[in-house]
């Protein structure tokens, strides 16, 4: 017999996600108080099936994961990444929430479309799945260059491209991002298209080497997960993280920016598109 292997769930870590999470626990907690009004209680759940229900419903109206897609997330799921790390292995502190997904997966294929961007330069790869997604949009001379410290995920990511008929438009680079974009930059490489995911704390230097260095092209786009940061960017500053703070520097940086023109999309975590003006 096939033994079952448990998926592990994955945390909240998005705004809504930690919303639906808090409302869930506040129904519970009500219901169990016979005193309060049935009406309140009525509303409270109204707010967390409203809460708890967009996620599945936007799933179920995108376009569906291809199967390589599909097999990386689940892959990725059950990778026991705490375990690796407690062991002191070489991998840093990963874990499966930190793969965009389904609907983020989606709509970065879709600016690729919309964009007709040929080369794209991912910040973070992780195990591949926004770097897979992107591939699976670009025409078959197109190329992702995709940066990640990790070895041990950047190997992860490597044999699942193998197994993908668009596998072979990924170069791993593997190093600390900022050194990559240096060597990037100094062999005269130029991007259509940039998806900064990694180093939260170092976004503001991946923005200012794209344009400094002139590793975006005039008119080009910049895609930057997690600028909600799971809704610390407009909570009160004792409510942020180190992360916390450095995205909402992040965000400030970008709307002083005269170069670039931007919009804040409340996906998921938030995912910022930046275009860079003409000259
Ligand atoms: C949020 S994950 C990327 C998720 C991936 N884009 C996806 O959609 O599945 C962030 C990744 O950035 C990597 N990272 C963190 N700091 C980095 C750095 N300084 N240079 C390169 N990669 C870095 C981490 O090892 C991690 O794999």
């Amino acid at each position: 017999m096939t033994p079952v292997v448990e998926q592990p769930t994955a945390r909240p870590v998005t705004p809504l996600g930690i919303l639906a999470m808090q409302l869930e626990s506040i129904v519970q907690a009500v219901n169990e108080q016979p005193d309060l009004s049935s009406e309140l209680k009525a509303k409270l759940n109204f707010a967390w099936r409203l809460a708890a229900g967009l996620d599945p419903y936007l799933e179920e109206c995108t376009t569906g994961e291809s199967p390589a897609l599909a097999a990386l997330a689940k892959k990725t799921a059950v990778e026991a990444w705490t375990q690796r790390f407690n062991e002191g292995a070489t991998v840093r502190q990963l874990e499966q929430e930190m793969l965009s997904g389904h609907v983020e997966g989606q709509t970065l294929k879709m600016f690729i479309h919309m964009t007709k961007a040929k080369r794209v330069l991912e910040i973070g790869m992780f195990t591949g799945y926004s770097a897979l997604a992107i591939a699976e949009a670009l025409p078959s001379d197109g190329e992702v260059v995709a940066c990640e410290v990790d070895p041990y995920a950047a190997e992860f990511g490597k044999s699942i491209f193998r197994e993908s008929p668009h596998g072979s438009k990924i170069r791993v680079e593997l190093g600390p991002a900022l050194s990559t974009l240096d060597k990037l930059a100094a062999a005269g490489e130029s991007f259509d298209f940039v998806f900064i995911d990694a180093d939260k704390k170092e976004y503001v230097q991946y923005f200012q080497a794209l344009l400094d260095k002139n590793l975006l092209i005039p008119e080009g786009f910049i895609c930057v997960d997690n600028t909600l940061l799971q809704g610390q960017v407009y909570l009160s500053v004792g409510d942020r993280t180190v992360n916390g703070e450095a995205i909402a520097e992040f965000n400030r940086v970008v709307a002083a920016e005269k170069r670039v023109e931007q919009v804040l999309l409340p996906l998921r975590d938030g995912l910022t598109i930046i275009r860079r003006l003409p000259v």
